[in-house]
């Protein structure tokens, strides 16, 4: 089995690659795809860049020049819950883009016009392994929820208000919509592990530089974790 791994930033997936035995790398898309043994499991480790767009290019080419069996992409997220802090975890049980707007033609928001599911779930067998790779976690919660995901950094109470009543979501980020979008129409499955930076409200991106250290090391400790397990 060939497990492909997307963070989106550097910082996301530098403690992975460090302990990567790395047995090739290719450029593709400005991207890095590192294939090797990690833990050893075979992976195809890649940055795919910030965003969806780059979020899906790196997914498309997992899938089809790396027969990647799964994907899993970790990093980390604004919570959304008013329960949920920097450093816990949120795995996402199911994933919609918040900015896809076609409510003209009556749509719910959210929606990717003419597709035959609102949301994108996430494996259940992966989010199994990801709930017991959670397990050993220390002094930090772990959900299984909702994460919406759209291009913009969030740092603003209302559109918090906004994602919890409008999509009840967990948390929000940068990436995983798309990759879940992907993976849907590849039938790959795939499960999107974030741990929370911020709390997506006024004044995020503070909080954000402040805690992203502890929300990697987190969300890469329960990638190795699941590695381990699977
Ligand atoms: N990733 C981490 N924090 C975020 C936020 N507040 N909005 C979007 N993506 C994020």
């Amino acid at each position: 089995m060939i497990i492909g791994i997307i963070g989106a930033m550097d910082e996301e997936i530098e403690i992975l690659l460090d302990k990567l035995n790395l047995r090739k790398k290719d450029l593709k898309g400005n991207m890095e795809f590192n294939c090797g043994k990690l833990f050893s499991k075979e992976v195809v480790l890649v940055r795919s860049g910030i965003g969806k767009v780059n979020a899906a290019i790196c997914s498309q080419i997992l899938i089809d020049d790396y027969n990647v069996d799964i994907i899993i992409n970790v990093g980390v997220a604004g919570g959304v819950r008013f329960d949920i802090y920097p450093g816990d975890i949120v795995i996402g049980n199911n994933l919609v883009q918040y900015d896809m707007d076609t409510s003209a033609f009556g749509d719910k928001i959210g929606q990717v016009p003419r597709l035959d599911t609102y949301d994108f779930k996430c494996d259940e067998k992966l989010i199994d392994i990801a709930k017991k790779a959670c397990a050993f976690l220390e002094g930090h919660n772990y959900f299984v929820g909702r994460i919406v995901s759209g291009d913009q950094f969030i740092n603003d109470v209302d559109k918090i208000k906004w994602f919890n009543d409008e999509f009840k979501a967990y948390a929000c980020e940068m990436e995983g919509a798309s990759i879940a979008q992907v993976c849907y129409l590849n039938k790959v499955p795939f499960v999107v592990i974030r741990s929370i930076s911020d709390n997506a409200s006024n004044g995020a991106h503070i909080d954000y530089e402040k805690f992203k250290i502890i929300a990697v090391q987190n969300s890469c400790n329960i990638l190795k974790n699941m590695l381990e397990i699977m």
